[in-house]
């Protein structure tokens, strides 16, 4: 079965994140997917909005780490960049329902939803100098925009998560629920934008997104670059090999 669920119904299409053993860290495979689920939605015209969600416990564990070691992202056509892509050029109301831990990418996704909402028991983080890499998904733009450059330092540069409540204070999430009734109240939102006309709503996401459209999609391309360069260096490969290892790692002198 696949990692990720689709099911489309009353002009709303979910994607569910569902590796649960893997705390829904994201393969290649699955960005593949993701990417190619997103395309379908955005051609569908029985589709008004799209829904992208984890379980009750968790939303996703970043990109998964034996992945990067096995298919590192080396080039603009690498199966994350196309998931970000379609993020990027997705023109319908897209809402994310966020319970448990959303690291990585889990977290910067989140960034180009419309409308985030919040079990109590989310914490984003976006570890990546944790990792020896940088921010990925114009995370590096998006994030000092949204929260604030001090904030985005102490979430960027010291790689420290933060909950719910943080995540509602400064704008990321729009509310906050218990965790067993996110899926619900999500369903119910979306549902109330499926009845709205669609043009309206296209074309009011458009005006909403394009003065930062052309931008963000050079700062993707910039980290993205940089990305695949700090994979293949010593920082990159000690943390990667330190996660295998259950070990904190080790960046003496790097
Ligand atoms: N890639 C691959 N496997 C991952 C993973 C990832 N990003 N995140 C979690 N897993 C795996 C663990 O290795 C573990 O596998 P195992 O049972 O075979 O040992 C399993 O998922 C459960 O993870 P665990 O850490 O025991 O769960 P937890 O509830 O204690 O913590 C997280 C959950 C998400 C907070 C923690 O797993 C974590 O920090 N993961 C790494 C996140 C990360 O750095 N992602 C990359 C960001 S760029």
């Amino acid at each position: 079965m696949s990692d990720i669920l689709i099911h489309t119904e009353s002009a709303i299409c979910t994607l569910t994140l569902s590796r649960p053993d893997k705390k829904n860290s994201l393969t290649s495979f699955m960005y593949d997917e993701l990417a190619q689920a997103i395309a379908q939605a955005k051609e569908n015209s029985d589709v008004k909005v799209l829904v992208i969600q984890g379980s009750e416990t968790v939303f996703c564990a970043g990109n998964d780490i034996s992945d990067f070691i096995q298919n590192p992202p080396d080039s603009a056509k690498a199966p994350v960049f196309k998931f970000i892509e379609s993020l990027l050029g997705f023109h319908k109301p897209l809402i994310a329902g966020v319970c448990g831990p959303a690291v990585g990418i889990g977290t910067t996704m989140l960034f180009h939803c419309d409308l985030v909402y919040a079990g109590d028991n989310a914490v984003f983080s976006m570890p990546f100098v944790n990792l020896g890499i940088c921010p990925e998904a114009a995370s590096s733009l998006l994030v000092p925009n949204v929260m604030g450059y001090q904030r985005a330092a102490q979430a960027l540069l010291l790689g420290e998560p933060f909950m719910a409540e943080a995540a509602l204070e400064v704008g990321l999430v729009n509310q906050i629920l218990p965790p067993t009734e996110l899926k619900a109240f999500v369903q119910r939102q979306a549902a109330k934008i499926a009845q709205k006309p669609i043009r309206s709503l296209i074309e009011t996401k458009r005006l909403l997104k394009a003065h930062s459209l052309p931008q963000l999609q050079q700062r993707v391309r910039e980290e993205g670059q940089l990305l695949a360069q700090l994979l293949k260096e010593p920082a990159a490969k000690e943390a990667l090999k330190a996660f295998g290892e259950k070990r904190k790692p080790n960046f003496e002198g790097l």
